[in-house]
């Protein structure tokens, strides 16, 4: 072995590069139009908002906010995601039973800490949120994948996989799962399933981690509940961002859960960074108060919604038959099948390169490796013209391997 090797812990073998971030690379690099990331669209950033806040805060509240804060995070600003969480129909019994963290994504490196030992059984949907494997893969958990439909997780084939691992004495720790608007596959978990997912968490043990940035960004009169307003046990440890309704710069998340799981999170929190920033937290919290983020929600909702529609427009247009997709009712993202001989991994390097046009293949979403025609599109980044342009190349290079 030659240096540095020997220097590396064992489970940084695990870590792996995002793809994604190798496509944002490529994005930088060229002229490509890209379908890769999930990035909301700059449009949706209430500048001027986030000025006034930001600049009344350090008048105001200096001293505190340029202090370190409370690993926590600020009681003014758990206190309005308090009422937030009651508008979302959770309620939520006191401000310590809220974490505020330094993205959502710091929550879910938190859970490979707090949670899995070696070994330990993690259910995941088929397909599931890439950022998430790539967390929880160095606590080396077993991942058991869970096959959806358009209704989210299968519940009659979960049933048969938590008997299986019970025959075995298998430790299921939790199942993550993003049941609103789902990133990639887009679908949403129907109630009846929720109501079942959760019986089934009680009989079988397990904790449920309800991943959920994208339940406000709907764009049909539909309505979800999310699981942890139906909790009864305290098993749902609900997860969300400002990132898709405010501006994923902030870097703010936050967890709702049970006090004893809160306290074990403060400890992992502690010394992943001390505290989040006191002076973002100040901007989510006047971005709440002052009902920024919920005015906001209208026009992002709006914009995403032309956006959407123009990608499932352009991809009956331009895409060949043997393609299916899913039509999702919100959120930043729609999942699609190619003809089974077409692999996405290796369509991209045409696309990157001569069609000047990128996606993410799906196969890494898959813990069980499949997925290998699928394909991750992202709606909320680019322009109108770019969805039309870009879903024209695509078209042309998936037909141009058949
Ligand atoms: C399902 C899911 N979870 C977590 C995140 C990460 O959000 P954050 O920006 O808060 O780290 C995202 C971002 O795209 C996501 O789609």
């Amino acid at each position: 072995m030659v240096f540095p090797e020997t220097f590396f812990a064992e489970r940084t073998s695990l870590l792996k590069a995002s793809e994604i971030r190798q496509l944002l690379k490529w994005v930088a690099e060229g002229d490509i139009i890209s379908f890769g990331g999930g990035m909301p669209s700059p449009a949706t950033f209430p500048r001027q908002q986030i000025i006034e806040i930001i600049t009344e805060g350090i008048n105001e509240h200096g001293d505190k906010l340029l202090q370190y804060g409370t690993t926590q995070g600020l009681k003014e600003l758990r206190s309005e995601l308090r009422n937030f969480m009651e508008w979302k129909g959770i309620n939520v019994s006191s401000i310590d039973n809220i974490l505020i963290l330094s993205g959502s994504q710091q929550g879910l490196d938190m859970f490979g800490k707090v949670f899995i030992d070696e070994g330990d059984v993690v259910l995941m949907e088929l397909p599931t949120y890439l950022a998430a494997i790539n967390a929880f893969k160095p606590y080396n958990p077993e991942f058991v994948g869970l096959k959806m439909d358009d209704d989210g997780i299968i519940i009659s084939a979960l049933e048969r996989i938590l008997k299986k691992l019970e025959s075995k004495h298998k430790k299921i720790k939790f199942l993550y799962t993003v049941p609103t608007c789902q990133n990639p596959a887009g679908v949403t978990l129907s109630m009846e399933r929720r109501k079942r997912l959760l019986e089934l968490a009680s009989e079988y043990d397990f904790l449920i981690i309800e991943d959920d940035p994208y339940s406000l960004i709907l764009y049909e009169p539909i309505e979800v509940a999310p699981l942890k307003s139906m909790d009864a046990e305290g098993r749902v440890v609900h997860l969300s961002t400002f990132s898709k309704i405010l501006s994923p710069g902030l870097r703010l998340g936050w967890i709702v859960a049970d006090d004893k799981l809160i306290e074990k999170f403060v400890l992992a929190k502690q010394v992943m960074d001390l505290c989040t920033s006191p002076l973002l937290q100040y901007i989510a919290y006047g971005a709440l108060k002052r009902k920024v983020i919920q005015e906001n929600l209208t026009k992002i909702r709006a914009l995403y919604k032309t956006k959407r529609d123009k990608m499932l427009e352009a991809l009956e247009t331009y895409f060949p038959d043997g393609c299916k997709w899913t039509r999702p009712i919100g959120g930043l993202f729609i999942f699609v099948w190619v003809p089974e001989r077409v692999n996405t991994k290796e369509l991209i390097k045409d696309c990157s390169k001569k069609y000047k046009v990128v996606y993410v293949p799906g196969q890494s979403f898959f813990v069980d490796g499949s997925g290998t025609n699928t394909m991750r599109l992202n709606f909320s980044y680019p322009t109108m013209e770019e969805i039309e342009e870009g879903i024209k190349r695509l078209g042309q290079a998936i037909k141009e391997r058949l």
